[in-house]
């Protein structure tokens, strides 16, 4: 039913400093696959098969990536080490990649709504930030979870968890009434609070259901906090209109556009998988 997802990946990723200077945040390897991949594999095992990519200067690696690379290829033909690439090519098989660029980096608002050209105006579509990296070992994937909430709901949905009083002030934060277990029917969104005026602890992380209606809310949506269109700002505008839900995910989330969550994923990961 949502077979298209958007990758907003145009930002500058600063707090990556050095290594982000010519590289791409979301090339960042957790062990030896990108970030962006384990975004990609996500969106596909919830069913989606348009991968639309939000990009910008300097970040070409990220469109080579999920293209062949002959020479590679070629080199490795018949070794143990095609095994490797076993994912990337299953990935690739599988899915379209689109891609558009967001010239100037004025917030997630404006980088989705540069998406409406990829994912058009006339289905739902699945939104992921690739630097949060989710995982649920014990079930379905986070945004799969999310697929099956819009089947019962059909309005747009934000992925939420709980977070420590420290941490509001880096997140949206959604006000909401319980509808059904771990559901919430969102009546205001604020983004980045102090932690005084935060109307919860429930924070949005980069898992995002939208309705395509979202792109004249965008579009209407002024500059807010930090100067940027905000996401928060026209979700909240389309809670106030419509129907959003806020979905406590079962599983769990690392902060990969941190350093010190990018290193618990990469502990979490070699512990697990490898
Ligand atoms: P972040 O807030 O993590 O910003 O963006 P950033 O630039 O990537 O990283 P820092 O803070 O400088 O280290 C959250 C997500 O939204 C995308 C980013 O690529 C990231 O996936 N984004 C943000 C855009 O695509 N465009 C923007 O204008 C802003």
């Amino acid at each position: 039913m949502i077979k298209k997802c958007l990758f907003p990946a145009a930002g500058y990723g600063t707090r990556f400093l050095p290594a982000t200077k010519a590289m791409p945040k979301e090339m960042l390897p957790i062990l030896t696959k990108p970030l962006i991949q384990y975004g990609v594999e996500e969106a596909m095992d919830a069913g989606c098969d348009i991968m639309a990519i939000i990009t910008g200067r300097g970040k070409r690696a990220i469109t080579d990536h999920f293209d062949i690379s002959y020479e590679l290829e070629q080199q490795i033909q018949g070794s143990p080490k095609e095994n490797l690439l076993k994912d990337i090519r299953k990935v690739m098989d599988k899915c379209t990649f689109t891609y558009t660029r967001q010239n100037e980096m004025k917030g997630l608002g404006d980088a989705i709504y540069k998406g409406n050209v990829l994912v058009g105006f006339q289905s739902p579509f699945a939104v992921i930030l690739a630097d949060d990296l989710c995982v649920n070992p014990n079930g379905d994937g986070i945004l799969k979870q999310m697929v099956d909430l819009y089947a019962k709901y059909k309005c747009s949905i934000v992925a939420i968890m709980e977070v420590p009083e420290c941490d509001i002030s880096k997140y949206g934060i959604i006000e909401g009434k319980e509808i059904e277990n771990g559901v919430y029917m969102v009546s205001n969104m604020v983004e980045k609070p102090e932690t005084k005026n935060a109307p919860s602890n429930l924070a949005v992380i980069g898992r995002y259901i939208l309705t395509p209606d979202i792109f004249n809310l965008i579009k209407d949506t002024k500059p807010g906090k930090n100067g940027e269109i905000q996401i928060t700002d026209a979700l909240c505008e389309q809670a106030k209109k419509g129907m959003v839900l806020a979905y406590k995910f079962k599983g769990r989330r690392f902060d990969c556009g941190s350093v010190d969550g990018f290193v618990e994923a990469t502990n979490y990961f070699y512990k697990n998988l490898k």
